[in-house]
C-alpha cells in the first residue's frame, strides 16, 4: 500500500486530496491541529464525505511541528504539505504577524523533509507570492511563474503571507539542489468551492446574494472592481493530479485560469442566475487586497492541464448547495 502524509488535510483543499487518495487506497497520514481562524473541519464534521469511514485514514491530532519533531518516518511515497495559517483577506492584512506562523511550520517541514527523504513533496505556495507592483490598477497583468525566480531580484509580496510563501519556496529549491529532496510548488490563485471557509469571498458572496435575493442592493468588500482568478475547487485538484510527477526540481507552477472577475461582476453572474438585478456597492471599512490578481496559463497548459469549469456554472453549483443545505 502506497503512503502519502497530508499536513493541512482537514482544511478546505486537503479534505478534497484526502478524499481522492482514500479512494486511490493510499494509506493517508492526516496531521492537522485544527487551528483556530483557519478552514479546519474535525473529521467527524467534513461538509462531503466522513473520512472515519476509511479503514486507510489516519488522523494526527497535533501541530504539525510537534509532528515533525517526533515523528521519523522514512517510507511515505508523497508527502503534500498544505498545512498554514491562511484564513481570509481580514486575517491576512489584520493579524500579519499570527500569519508569520507560516515560517515556522515551513521551516520545521523542511528540516523534516530532508532527515527523512520523502520520495516525491508537493508543497503549496499561493499567488500571494507575486511582487504586487504587478497587480496594481494601472499596469496590472497575468502572472506567470517566471516573474518570481530567485535568479534574478525578487519584488515585494503580498504582506507576510507572500512572503513566507517566497520563502518556503527557496527552501524547497535548496531542499533539492543541496539534498536533492524532489518537489513541485504550487501556486494557487483565488480556489474555490461550495465547502469552503465563509472567511473567504467565494462562500460569503453566494451566501449573500441568496439572502438578499430581490434586494436593490448588495454590499462587497472593498470597492468592489478588484478582480480575482477565481479557479474551481476541482480544477486546482486536477491541476495537481495532473502535472505532480513532472516536476521534480521545486520551480513552480500557476493553478490559474487567466480570467479575471470583479467582486462586482461575480454578483451580477449570482443574481442573473436566480433571476433578479441589483446594484453591487462597495464596503469602505473592508479590505479589498491588491487590484487585480490573475494568472498566466501557459506553463500549466504546456504540462497538458487546461481548467475546465467556468465561474458562471460554479456559482450555479454553490447556490444549489447553499439553498439546498440552507
Ligand atoms: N484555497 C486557496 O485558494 C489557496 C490559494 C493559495 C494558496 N493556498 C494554500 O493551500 C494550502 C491549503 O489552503 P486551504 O485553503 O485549504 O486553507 P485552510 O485554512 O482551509 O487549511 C489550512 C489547514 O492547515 C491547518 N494548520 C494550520 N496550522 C497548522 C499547524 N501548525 N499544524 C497542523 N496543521 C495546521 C489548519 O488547521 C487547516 O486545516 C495553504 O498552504 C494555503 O496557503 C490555498
Amino acid at each position: 500500500m502506497k503512503k502519502i502524509l497530508i499536513t493541512g488535510g482537514a482544511g478546505f483543499v486537503g479534505r478534497y486530496f484526502t478524499k481522492y487518495f482514500l479512494d486511490q487506497k493510499y494509506e493517508v497520514h492526516v496531521v492537522d491541529n485544527i487551528a483556530q481562524y483557519t478552514g479546519a473541519r474535525e473529521p467527524n464534521n467534513w461538509p462531503l464525505f466522513m473520512p472515519q469511514d476509511y479503514k486507510n485514514f489516519i488522523f494526527h491530532k497535533q501541530d504539525c511541528r510537534d509532528w515533525f519533531i517526533s515523528n521519523f518516518i522514512d517510507d511515505f511515497d508523497y508527502v503534500l504539505h498544505l498545512a498554514a495559517m491562511v484564513g481570509g483577506r481580514m486575517m491576512i492584512e489584520k493579524n500579519p504577524i499570527a500569519v508569520s506562523d507560516d515560517l515556522s511550520i515551513d521551516s520545521h517541514f523542511w528540516q523534516w523533509a530532508v532527515k527523512t527523504k520523502p520520495k516525491k513533496i508537493l508543497t503549496f505556495s499561493s499567488s500571494a507570492c507575486y511582487p504586487v507592483i504587478f497587480q496594481k490598477k494601472e499596469n496590472y497583468k497575468l502572472l506567470s511563474e517566471k516573474l518570481v525566480s530567485f535568479d534574478q531580484p525578487i519584488g515585494v509580496p503580498d504582506l507576510t503571507y507572500g512572503w513566507a510563501k517566497l520563502t518556503s519556496e527557496y527552501l524547497g529549491k535548496i531542499a533539492y539542489e543541496n539534498y536533492g529532496i524532489k518537489s513541485v510548488v504550487y501556486r494557487p490563485f483565488s480556489g474555490y468551492g461550495k465547502d469552503q471557509d465563509l472567511s473567504y469571498p467565494f462562500p460569503s458572496i453566494c451566501k449573500r446574494i441568496l439572502n438578499k435575493k430581490n434586494s436593490k442592493k448588495i454590499q462587497v468588500w472593498g470597492t468592489g472592481d478588484q478582480m480575482r482568478d477565481f479557479i474551481h475547487i476541482e480544477d486546482c485538484i486536477k491541476g495537481v493530479l495532473s502535472t505532480m510527477d513532472k516536476i521534480d526540481d521545486g520551480s513552480p507552477i500557476n493553478l490559474s485560469t487567466g480570467k479575471l472577475t470583479s467582486f462586482k461582476e461575480f454578483v451580477k453572474i449570482g443574481c442573473n442566475i436566480l433571476g433578479f438585478e441589483t446594484e453591487v456597492v462597495g464596503t469602505t471599512d473592508k479590505p479589498e487586497g491588491v487590484f487585480a490578481r490573475g494568472g498566466d496559463t501557459k506553463l500549466q497548459n504546456d504540462y497538458g492541464f487546461v481548467t475546465k469549469i467556468n465561474f458562471k456554472s460554479g456559482i450555479e453549483e454553490a447556490l444549489k448547495f447553499f439553498e439546498k443545505n440552507n
